[in-house]
């Protein structure tokens, strides 16, 4: 007879081989002392992280390579593409059926959505981090970890695009946004809310995988151009956005007021930007802002970010021109696309 707890949270588990790919963060800090209030992230080698799960008894086998031990407010193109070429070539090794990345919670969401563009959607690529050091009371580091083991082996994570598992929710990379800065709960998905649930013995998916066999969406050439983030606040000048387009800026962000708005003097020189051909995203400085287009989008040339935050928003500008995709049709729908 089936045993429904097997089929369906053990079956998919049994002997998956899983790639680690270790960066740093909290998930690798170290306080030295339980009541410390000052860590130091990426202090754990990744060995001795699978030493420690090794204790756990987790039904995966598990191969971890290390890539940096820092703080993931370093990261940047240049890792970014070390690591996406490793996750290229586990991706493409028929003995490794799932990925994990262990992260610092600070950009995770940026690296989540940078592969989530570039990477095609077979095999499960899972980013977890932490909230709190390997060894502060309640740190959280082993649990989403395991609760990442356990996704990156279940037989229906492909096909979902990048992920991000932490505190027992799994995030879609477009989604995920920290949220908070202390707290276990740090991380939201906005506008979906996570689309699974997971613990160590168990997972739960809310939904069908929605990208199945998806090739990778946009290429991650070496170059990226530079593209900056204009930051609106109440007497804003134009000058501003003229000094990031004298300073070689070859695509705008606005993190703008609620639905992306900003002084007119702001939206006057990011309509001449435009016209100078320097494409300019529409994105919201509020936490759950969501742009819709609106009229003078079209008179200006403007692009709307849509649920995208200002720094996903930047990433995918940026992969567009380097995709050579500078039609402003086109780039709204990427932006449009889930
Ligand atoms: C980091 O992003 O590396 C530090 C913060 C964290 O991992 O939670």
């Amino acid at each position: 007879m089936a045993n429904y707890c097997t089929d369906r949270y053990g079956a998919g588990m049994t002997g998956r081989h899983i790639k680690i790919f270790a960066t740093g963060g909290t998930i690798a800090g170290k306080a030295g002392s339980a009541t410390s209030r000052e860590y130091i992230p990426g202090q754990i080698g990744v060995d001795e992280l699978l030493a420690e799960v090794a204790r756990l008894g987790l039904p995966a086998t598990l191969v971890g390579t290390q890539f940096a031990s820092i703080g993931s407010e370093d990261i940047g193109p240049a890792l970014w593409h070390k690591l996406h070429d490793a996750v290229s070539a586990a991706m493409a090794d028929d003995a490794c059926q799932g990925i994990i990345i262990t992260h610092g919670t600070d950009t995770a969401e940026e690296t989540a959505f940078l592969f989530d563009q570039t990477l095609p959607t077979a095999k499960p690529v899972i980013l977890v981090g932490a909230m709190r050091p390997a060894d502060a009371v309640g740190s959280d580091g082993m649990r989403n970890f395991a609760n990442a083991v356990r996704a990156a082996g279940d037989a229906d994570t492909a096909g979902r695009g990048v992920l991000l598992v932490m505190s027992d929710d799994i995030f879609a990379a477009r989604d995920a946004r920290k949220a908070r800065t202390e707290g276990l709960n740090a991380f939201r998905g906005f506008p979906r809310g996570p689309v699974g649930h997971v613990t160590p013995a168990s997972i739960e998916w809310f939904g069908p995988p929605w990208r199945v066999d998806e090739t990778a969406r946009l290429e991650f050439p070496q170059e990226l151009p530079k593209v900056s983030i204009l930051y609106a606040y109440a007497g804003m000048p134009g000058g501003d956005v003229k000094d990031a387009v004298r300073g070689g800026a070859k695509g705008l962000v606005l993190a703008g007021f609620g639905q992306g708005n900003a002084p007119a003097a702001v939206r006057e020189a990011l309509a001449q930007a435009v016209q100078a051909g320097v494409p300019v995203v529409r994105a919201s400085r509020v936490d759950q802002g969501l742009v819709d287009r609106e009229p003078d989008d079209d008179d200006n040339g403007f692009i709307a970010a849509r649920a995208l935050g200002p720094a996903k928003s930047r990433i995918l500008l940026q992969l567009l021109l380097a995709n050579g995709i500078t039609d402003p049709l086109r780039q709204q729908e990427a932006f449009d696309r889930r």
